[in-house]
């Protein structure tokens, strides 16, 4: 999830552009560029890291060229770095390209170019485009970039320039939003709203394949036939604020409804095209080498580490290796008994997170093979690790992890089919029936994100409580300790999650009238305790929602408020199960009155011991 933003008029593009990219800098900070096309030919500058690099390196030259293209990165293919980033230019160096995206066939395209004597730069999927571009231009940039689409596979907000078209930005999109900004003598292209508020509040929404030919006087659109069409302008209300949250009140409401899209582009390119096999391109270990593993220890912090919880049990389950889950500031003082037959998987959205790298180090100091799971490429973790599971979540920017977590979950049903598959501990049809579940998940991930009705009730009528209980049994429970950490780090409500079984060991005694429990039953094999477990509670007046999946009426007779989840397969119910939780901590927190993308104490990646 990069960002994008073309301007030609009258006015120097640059800053025009710089402005723009600032407010896109949610989708994508890690490096950043800008093309322009001025009286002396094509300008290029690009630089790795956030924005301001690319400002020192504009700082004094004088660019008042007035047609141009800019990028915000989030890396996918290709470290960030310099050469990577955007702008890509074609061989001839008259072609510059600012993509959002990712092109799934780049490596066919890159070498039948490569055989036909051009030459590559970076080591991104985007490159392949200026250079295609190149090959099919006669002198008409709109067809040469129709051309190019029509061998594309994959996801794509792209923008093109040329010397040899000096007035004009032909753009298209499929899979990635872009939308035009309509103004006096100049027009705006960019992939969001938030960087064209500040020149118009008038644009065309795009649909999937249409072209845009953008001139200062002119917008030309053209469908996926190829047949002009006129759009209806759309009127902008919001302020910049709300644009970069895409119309939401906040960032981690925003992130939980782009669930959907991350679990499904964390799902490309890593289930065979026949749907019986994982594929992890990442992963660089022989077979001989998986065979070998005899433990696996997970180690993360926070978040991470319930997701790490998840795997464990779908790991055990499926694959019967023994997995420790270790707590990442536990795990490098406690001694581990970790060798070279271990596995040690460490998880970290931002990649960064200074526990989890010392374990990362400890692990390796001590002759573990190390996978990092993680959602930020050529991050410390990813770096250092030896092999890597990139999750698809695109930037998160608010402290609350939501996608992340759910993306971490797929990267760990993923390790454990691909554990299961080359360890034989599981029957193909086995494999297939859940990776089919999996790839319909995001639908029913939609499905749960369109009920939210009950859950913001249930939030309003106990927001005010300062204590609220999360239990469940198996997967249950792991999704519980999730559940009750979202609500405690953005609401400040003291919750707590317990295995259910355990409430009558002593927690029992903290249950008391009125007191909110949260009860996960979505476990077919531990339906029945759960009920038991729920009129525990409900024996001494607590009040129950509870979460179960599509069919299990049973519970109603025993909550006060069932939410019910989409039947799906019991390993990949978590998932699911989750979202309603995320979605209760948010609106307790709203309804609290609390920051909720930025609650007190916390910092969205902790750096520090
Ligand atoms: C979760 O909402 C928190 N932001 C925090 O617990 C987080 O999961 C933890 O700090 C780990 O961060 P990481 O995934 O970036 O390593």
């Amino acid at each position: 999830m990069c960002g994008v933003v073309g301007y030609v008029g009258s006015s120097p593009a640059t800053p025009i552009i710089l402005e723009g990219l600032k407010k896109l800098e949610y989708r994508g900070y890690d490096s950043s560029g800008v093309a322009v096309l001025d009286k002396d030919g094509l300008k290029v500058e690009k630089k790795m890291g956030r924005l301001a690099e690319l400002e020192k390196a504009l700082a004094g030259r004088e660019l008042d060229a007035t047609v141009g293209i800019g990028h915000t990165r989030w890396a996918t293919h290709g470290r960030p770095s310099d050469v990577n980033a955007h702008p890509h230019t074609s061989n001839d160096g008259k072609i510059a390209v600012v993509h959002n995206g990712i092109i799934e066939n780049y490596l066919q395209l890159r070498e039948w170019l490569t055989s036909r004597g051009h030459v590559f730069k970076s080591e991104t999927d985007t490159e392949v485009i200026p250079h295609l571009i190149e090959h099919f231009y006669k002198g008409d940039l709109v067809e040469a970039v129709q051309k190019t689409v029509s061998h594309l596979e994959g996801s794509y907000a792209i923008m093109a320039i040329s010397v040899d078209q000096p007035d004009r930005i032909v753009a298209v999109r499929q899979d990635m939003p872009l939308v035009v900004g309509l103004g006096e003598g100049e027009n705006f292209l960019a992939s969001d709203i938030p960087a064209l508020l500040k020149y118009t509040r008038n644009c065309y929404l795009l649909n999937d394949g249409d072209v845009v030919e953008l001139r200062a006087d002119q917008v030309v659109i053209r469908d996926i036939t190829g047949k002009i069409v006129q759009k209806e302008i759309f009127k902008v209300t919001w302020d910049a604020e709300e644009a970069e949250k895409g119309g939401y009140d906040h960032f981690m409401l925003k992130e939980i409804h782009e669930q959907p899209r991350a679990l499904r582009d964390t799902l490309k390119g890593r289930i065979s095209h026949k749907g019986d096999k994982v594929i992890l391109e990442e992963i660089n270990m022989t077979p001989e080498q998986i065979k070998g593993i005899k433990k696996i220890v997970i180690t993360a912090c926070g978040t991470a580490y319930h997701a790490g919880l998840v795997g464990k049990y779908v790991i055990e389950q499926l694959v019967r290796i023994p997995v420790e889950v270790d707590i990442a500031s536990e795990f490098r003082y406690r001694d581990p008994i970790i060798d070279k037959d271990t596995l040690v998987v460490v998880v970290s959205q931002s990649g960064e997170t200074a526990d989890t790298l010392a374990a990362l180090r400890e692990a390796r100091r001590r002759g573990a093979r190390v996978v990092a799971v993680t959602n930020v490429i050529a991050s410390s973790v990813a770096r250092e690790a030896d092999d890597i599971i990139y999750t698809w979540a695109g930037p998160e920017i608010s402290v609350a992890s939501t996608k992340a977590y759910t993306t971490q979950l797929v990267a760990m049903y993923l390790l454990a089919l691909y554990l299961a598959q080359h360890r034989n501990t599981m029957a193909a049809g086995n494999i297939k029936e859940i990776l089919d579940e999996l790839k319909e998940l995001y639908v029913k991930a939609q499905d749960v994100l369109d009920n939210e009705a009950p859950i913001k009730e249930f939030a309003e009528k106990y927001s005010q409580h300062e204590d609220a209980f999360f239990i469940g049994r198996g997967l249950d429970y792991a999704v519980a300790l999730e559940g009750s950490l979202k609500l405690k780090e953005i609401s400040y409500i003291h919750a707590e999650a317990y295995a259910a079984g355990e409430l009558k060991h002593g927690t029992l005694a903290l249950i008391v009238e009125n007191i909110p429990v949260i009860a996960l039953a979505t476990q077919q094999s531990l339906f029945e305790k759960m009920v038991s477990n729920i009129k525990e509670v409900k024996a001494r007046d607590a009040r129950v929602i509870a979460l179960a999946m599509e069919g299990h009426t049973e519970v109603e007779k025993v909550a006060d408020q069932v939410i019910y989840i989409p039947k799906t397969h019991p390993v990949l119910a978590p998932i699911l199960t989750v979202i309603p939780l995320q979605l209760l901590a948010y609106y307790m927190a709203v309804y609290r009155g609390c920051d909720v993308d930025k609650p007190r104490n916390l910092a969205k990646s902790v750096t520090v011991e």
